[in-house]
């Protein structure tokens, strides 16, 4: 009887002790993910096995992972093919470099890096977004598209004024009069405070910045082209 609970009372000792050894575990490799995310400009520059490489690998592993060693960290092949043990090494047993350390922002790159599965190369950047510019174009997909078509179209509560250039220009309303900004109905519907500024508050929604109003400005005083 004492036998089979002292051996009982063992086994329970090993489990704790094991999973409290894997909590551990898996507590640093979370705060290994803590170190923080790379942003675009990073992404497009970094997340690529070159910088990388120069950065950690060549900088701080092949001094010993050298192509006679058992795991060869030399080669973009080698370094894909040991990628779980170079995650297991270097953020949970932590174990790796040998006799050295990876900075705080070393480990922020190559954590990231593994994340998005180690690729060869970048991904293309993100394509910049164009300016607002004072032409009728870019103000269309930059301001009316995304913030007056919703009403202004020939099923909306606006229908009644159009907002393509051609309506603008040819409105009973003088809603655009080229070289005249001050007097043109648009800009006055865009300043006005009342309640028939345009966009409508009462629908929610906010007044235009005077920065993107100045642009539209600038449009109709350069000929509304
Ligand atoms: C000073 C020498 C030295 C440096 C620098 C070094 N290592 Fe190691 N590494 C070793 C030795 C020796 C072993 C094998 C014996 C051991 O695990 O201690 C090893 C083992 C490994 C293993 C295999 C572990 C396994 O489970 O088989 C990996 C993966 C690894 N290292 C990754 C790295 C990475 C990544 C770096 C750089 C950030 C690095 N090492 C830097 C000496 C080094
Ligand atoms: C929620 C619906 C709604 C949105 C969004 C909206 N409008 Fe209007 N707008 C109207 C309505 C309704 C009228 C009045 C039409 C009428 O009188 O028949 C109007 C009238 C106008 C007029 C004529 C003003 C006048 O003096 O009579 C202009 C110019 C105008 N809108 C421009 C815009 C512009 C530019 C935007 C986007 C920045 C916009 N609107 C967004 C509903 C909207």
């Amino acid at each position: 009887m004492k036998v089979i609970s002292r051996a009982l009372s063992l086994i329970l000792i090993a489990g704790l002790i094991s999973s409290c050894n894997y909590t551990r575990l898996k507590e640093s490799a979370d705060t290994v993910q803590n170190f923080g995310e790379v942003n675009p400009e990073e992404k497009a520059t970094m997340m690529n096995y070159k910088f990388i490489s120069s950065k950690i690998f060549e900088a701080k592993c092949t001094s010993c992972h050298g192509s006679s060693g058992n795991v060869n960290l030399e080669s973009y092949d080698s370094v894909k093919a040991s990628l779980s043990k170079i995650q297991n090494t270097v953020f949970v047993e932590q174990t790796m470099p040998k006799r050295g350390s990876l900075t705080s922002e070393e480990k922020r790159l190559l954590w990231n890096w593994i994340k998005i599965g180690a690729p060869l190369d970048s991904a293309a950047p993100p394509p910049e977004e164009e300016p607002l510019i004072a032409t009728y174009d870019s103000i269309r997909s930059h301001i009316i598209e995304p913030k007056c078509i919703t009403c202004h179209n020939p099923a909306g509560t606006g229908n009644k004024v159009g907002l393509d250039r051609e309506s603008l220009l040819n409105s009973p309303l003088e809603l655009v009069l080229p070289g005249n900004a001050d007097e043109s109905g648009l800009i006055i519907a865009l300043e006005r405070k009342d309640d028939k500024r345009m966009p409508p508050a009462k629908e929610g929604y906010s007044a235009l910045k005077p920065e993107v109003i100045q642009v539209i400005r600038e449009w109709i005083m350069n000929g509304a082209n």
